[in-house]
């Protein structure tokens, strides 16, 4: 389970996110397409930019991290009831089932956060272990 400080030391350091909150999904968006190119496919709206560093100044691909970030603010907020936040991500794997993505994507996406936060926001080893855990929770309800 979560305990109360790993659920603060995620919510504190989310701080650093949402005070850089674009610059942030950019960084882990790229680092997801140059890690899984071939995904870039799933979206029309920017996959003619191709994943390389003119893809950092796309309006739709700014739009689109930005979408999904303000999405994990709300499941870092929801973090204290873990079945809420867990439905939350049941509902957007779910919208994201008819385009062919699948929860596989999604835990690789998750997967890429904890090490990222560490690296670009400030996130301590303690707070990526804890992000470990909540992510390892919130598993079940994307399967
Ligand atoms: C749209 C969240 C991972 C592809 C969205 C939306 C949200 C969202 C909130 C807009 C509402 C909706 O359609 O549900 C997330 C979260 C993710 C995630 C929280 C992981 C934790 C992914 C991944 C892919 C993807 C890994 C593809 C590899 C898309 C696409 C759209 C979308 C194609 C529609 C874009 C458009 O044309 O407007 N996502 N997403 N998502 N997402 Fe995700």
């Amino acid at each position: 389970v979560l305990t109360t400080a790993q659920r603060a030391a995620i919510q504190n350091n989310w701080a650093t996110v949402n005070a850089n909150m674009q610059e942030m999904g950019d960084a882990l968006f790229m680092r997801y397409l140059l890690a899984n190119p071939g995904d870039i496919q799933f979206f029309p709206k920017f996959a003619s930019a191709g994943v390389g560093a003119q893809l950092r100044s796309n309006e739709a691909f700014q739009e689109q991290t930005l979408t999904v970030f303000q999405f994990l603010g709300q499941i870092v907020a929801k973090l204290n009831d873990l079945d809420a936040a867990g439905k939350m991500l049941q509902e957007r794997v779910h919208s994201h089932k008819p385009r062919g993505i699948t929860m596989s994507q999604f835990e690789r996406l998750l997967d890429l956060l904890p090490r990222f936060l560490q690296e670009n926001a400030g996130a301590h080893g303690p707070c990526a272990d804890a992000w470990r855990v909540a992510i390892a929770n919130l598993m079940p309800y994307m399967r």
